[in-house]
């Protein structure tokens, strides 16, 4: 498990933003596709309605510039994009790429494909790059996931959908807001989530389940013990958004109050790489971190990945 040294130099958000899908979708609007009900829906997920549309380039655009009008800085100041997605726009070029010209960034780009532990992946490498002397680094988490979805699949359907959070991070002069983190991958178990180049989510529900639970719990252990914090310490945890459920069982095993964790899969359904950052900047999340809280962030997908990160809110 590693430990940052206490020499390393840190860094800290400086400008976020979000965007979603351009059409809402509600569980209602569903059943003329499929043979479900809003009401199974709503009780076995916790989605209510989701927002679909738009490609990975353009959601990562609107969400990158708002987050760069937040920070009010020059665009050129960027020293590399991340683009963490499960859904390219095109096989290549990377989708960072595009969005690296849309944005006005004039430096590296490239995309991590970390399915719904995507944006804290790229939030990793993010920190390593300030690391070895990056002063900014924009780092973005979006998935148009309604584009790899069969909308008469009562199994997968209800569930994902489109959205888009970035993220801008500086480097600061003490050592910054990330206290310990974890990244996992499991690729024995890649036959139980996976869409084949240019088809849609094939799914396990019960076996993503099952394990979803546990690898959360042991990647937010992870963390927290490279961190030297307990769950006591918490204030906050955005969990990835993929069923309420799932977010209950974690945070109950971890000894954590639902009442922290930050909940936005009513309103966008599971929108993979977005997921975290949408529930940590967006409008739906109820629970927004203060300056000094300690606050865990901790997802999984497809890979299967696990994927965690401790952080003090505001540091410098
Ligand atoms: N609408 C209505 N009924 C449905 C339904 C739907 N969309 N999907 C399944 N059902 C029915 C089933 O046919 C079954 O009926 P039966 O009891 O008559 O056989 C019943 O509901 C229960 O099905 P089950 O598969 O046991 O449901 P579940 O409680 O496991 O919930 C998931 C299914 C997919 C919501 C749940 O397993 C899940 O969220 N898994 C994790 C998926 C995930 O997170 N993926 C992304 C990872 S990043």
């Amino acid at each position: 498990m590693p430990q940052i040294p206490s020499s390393a130099r840190g860094a800290r958000f400086i400008g976020w933003g979000t965007s979603l899908g351009h059409r809402v979708v509600t569980n209602d609007e569903l059943t003329a596709s499929m043979d479900t009900n809003d009401e199974w829906i709503r009780e076995r997920t916790g989605i209510h309605r989701r927002h679909v549309g738009g490609s990975t380039a353009e959601l990562s655009t609107i969400s990158g510039q708002i987050a760069l009008d937040m920070a009010g800085i020059d665009p050129k100041s960027i020293d590399a994009l991340i683009l963490a997605t499960t859904t390219p726009d095109r096989t290549v070029p990377a989708t960072s790429a595009t969005v690296q010209n849309a944005l006005g960034l004039a430096c590296g780009a490239f995309d991590v494909n970390a399915a719904c532990s995507g944006f804290v992946y790229g939030l990793v490498v993010a920190h390593g790059l300030i690391g070895v002397g990056a002063e900014r680094i924009m780092v973005i988490g979006t998935d148009t996931l309604s584009r790899i979805v069969d909308w008469t699949d009562r199994n997968t359907a209800p569930l994902f959908a489109d959205g888009s959070g970035a993220a801008i991070l500086e480097s600061t002069k003490g050592s910054g807001q990330l206290l310990g983190w974890d990244i996992d991958a499991d690729g024995s178990a890649e036959e139980i989530l996976y869409a084949e180049v240019g088809s849609t989510i094939q799914m396990n529900g019960k076996e993503v389940f099952r394990r979803a639970v546990r690898i959360m719990v042991d990647s937010a252990q992870k963390s927290m013990a490279a961190a030297g914090v307990t769950t006591e310490d918490i204030s906050i945890v955005i969990p990835h958004q993929a069923n309420i459920r799932i977010i209950s069982a974690a945070c109950d095993r971890l000894g954590i109050s639902m009442d922290k964790a930050s909940i936005s899969i009513h309103e966008t359904g599971n929108t993979s790489s977005a997921s975290i950052p949408l529930a940590l900047f967006g409008d739906f999340g109820q629970v927004k971190p203060k300056d000094g809280d300690i606050v865990l962030l901790v997802g999984f997908g497809a890979g299967m990945t696990a994927a965690s990160a401790i952080l003090r809110w505001n540091a410098q």
